[in-house]
This record gives C-alpha cells, structure tokens and sequence, in this order.
C-alpha cells in the first residue's frame, strides 16, 4: 500500500474544518495511520518546504504554516499520492474544482487548507520530517474488502 504525508493546514483548523477534511479522506476509503494536532516549528516548516526557499512566498508560507495548529497525518491506500492531490484540489483555490477540498472551501493561494505531498519521494522525505517510524500504526479497516475487489 501506498503512503503519503498530509497536514491540514493551520485555516483549516482555525476554520473548524479539520473534521470535514478527515472525514473525506475516511470516506474515500484511504486509511490514516498516523496523525496529531501540533504546532509546526520553524525548523519543521523550512525542512518541509525547502524546494521553495527561493520564491518570493517563502517567508509568508513558513510564518502561516507556524502561525497556529496544524494537524499532519500518514495516509495509506491504493495510489494514495495521486488520490490525495486530487481530493485536495489545486493549488490556487479559486482554480479549484468544486468538490475538492480547496475549491470547496478556499479562496486565497496562501490559505489553501491542507498540503499533500507531490511525488512518493516527496512523501517519504516528508513523512520522515514529521514523524517517526514507530509513529504509523499497523491495522486494516474493517470495509477495506468493500473498498478494494
Ligand atoms: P502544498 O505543497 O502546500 O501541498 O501545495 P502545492 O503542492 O499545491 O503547491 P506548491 O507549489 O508546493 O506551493 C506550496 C504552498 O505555497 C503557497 N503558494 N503561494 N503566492 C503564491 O503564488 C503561492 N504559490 C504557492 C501555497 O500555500 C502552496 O500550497
Ligand atoms: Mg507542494
């Protein structure tokens, strides 16, 4: 099974959304195997983000992503990766389709509530920033022979 890193991000919390946003990922079918509620350092953040310390959004980024709770997460299923950058929607929220997570609640590039890992070296590099191995828990969900053939 595929993994890949999630946070929603620290508007969907403050927003009250963090709830809607595991539910959809529950409902999907795709397991979650580790997730907290914390505040990401600003070490955490610049390793997070480093591919984007050159652009002009870097600084801003960094001090929203650390500006208030957020809640990272491990989640696993069948093409997990490309499932997920799918229910998030794209980038830029007001490009988002209807019925991803963005398009349905955002309307600002840099308050694009949840983050979800663009490649599987991606997700590997970030889940290994935000938790550690003894973190991700070992079970099946109980429809999970309803959700695959
Ligand atoms: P993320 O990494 O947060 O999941 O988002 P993403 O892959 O869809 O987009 P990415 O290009 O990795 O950008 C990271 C985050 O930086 C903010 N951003 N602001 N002002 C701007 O033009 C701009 N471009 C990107 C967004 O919050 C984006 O999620
Ligand atoms: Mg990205």
């Amino acid at each position: 099974m595929e993994q890949t890193f999630v946070m929603i991000k620290p508007d969907g919390v403050q927003r009250g959304l963090t709830g809607e946003i595991i539910s959809r990922i529950e409902r999907k079918g795709l397991r979650i195997v580790a997730m907290r509620m914390c505040q990401v350092t600003d070490e955490t953040a610049r390793r997070h983000y480093a591919e984007h310390v050159e652009k002009p959004f870097f600084n801003s980024l960094i001090e929203f992503i650390t500006s208030s709770p957020a809640v990272p997460m491990i989640v696993e299923g069948a093409g997990a990766v490309s499932v997920m950058r799918t229910i998030a929607g794209a980038t830029d929220p007001k490009e988002s389709l209807v019925g991803t997570i963005r398009g349905d609640f955002g309307l600002d590039v840099g308050r694009n509530l949840i983050h979800s890992a663009d490649s599987l070296e991606s997700a590997k590099r970030e889940i290994a920033i935000h938790f550690t191995e003894d973190e991700a828990v070992l079970y099946e969900r109980a429809e999970e022979r309803w959700v695959y053939e």
